[in-house]
C-alpha cells in the first residue's frame, strides 16, 4: 500500500513538469498535407542556409535560423534584434522543446517569414523538425 502511495505521489508531482515531444504528431499533419519522406539532411540544409535580407531591412546582414537560435543548438541563443535569451533548441538538453502545437505553428510562421520572406511548406517544416529532433 505504501509503495502505491509513493507511486501516486511521484506521478502526481512529476507529470506537470513533463513535456511531451509532439514532433511525431506534427509530422503526421504535414503528411496529411501532402508531404512525405522527411529528411534530416534537407532540414539541416534549410536550417543553415543564409538568405539575403530584404532591401528595406534595418540590417543588411544575411538571415538564417542560426541568427537567433545560435550555431550550437545545445546552447542558448539570443534574439538578433532584442538580445533576449532563447532557450536551447536541442531536445537532448531542453526537454521542454516542441511540446505545444500552437506555439510551434506561431513561431514557424513568424520565423520562416522573417528569414525566407515566406512561410515554410509542410515538407520544409517536417524536414526541419526531423533534423532538430536529433540534436
Ligand atoms: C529573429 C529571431 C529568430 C529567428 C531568425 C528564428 N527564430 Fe525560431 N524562435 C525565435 C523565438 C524568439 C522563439 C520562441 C522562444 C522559444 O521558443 O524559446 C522561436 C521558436 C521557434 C520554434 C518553436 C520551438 C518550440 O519549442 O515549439 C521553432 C520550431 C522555430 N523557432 C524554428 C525556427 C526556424 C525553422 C527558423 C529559421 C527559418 C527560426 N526559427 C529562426 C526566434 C527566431
Amino acid at each position: 500500500m505504501r509503495t502505491l502511495w509513493a507511486a501516486v505521489l511521484i506521478l502526481g508531482f512529476a507529470s506537470p513538469a513533463m513535456a511531451e515531444n509532439i514532433i511525431p504528431e506534427m509530422l503526421k499533419t504535414y503528411e496529411a498535407a501532402g508531404a512525405s519522406h522527411f529528411d534530416a539532411k534537407a532540414g539541416s540544409a534549410l536550417w543553415h542556409k543564409k538568405y539575403a535580407a530584404p532591401e528595406n531591412a534595418e540590417s543588411p546582414k544575411p538571415r538564417s535560423c542560426q541568427a537567433c537560435h545560435g550555431v550550437d543548438l545545445t546552447k542558448s541563443g539570443a534574439h538578433i534584434r532584442t538580445g533576449k535569451v532563447i532557450e536551447p533548441m536541442a531536445l537532448s538538453v531542453n526537454p521542454q522543446r516542441f511540446s505545444e502545437a500552437k506555439k510551434m505553428r506561431k513561431w514557424f510562421r513568424r520565423n520562416c517569414k522573417w528569414v525566407m520572406g515566406r512561410v515554410c511548406t509542410a515538407q520544409e517544416k517536417g524536414d526541419i523538425l526531423t533534423y532538430l529532433q536529433q540534436q
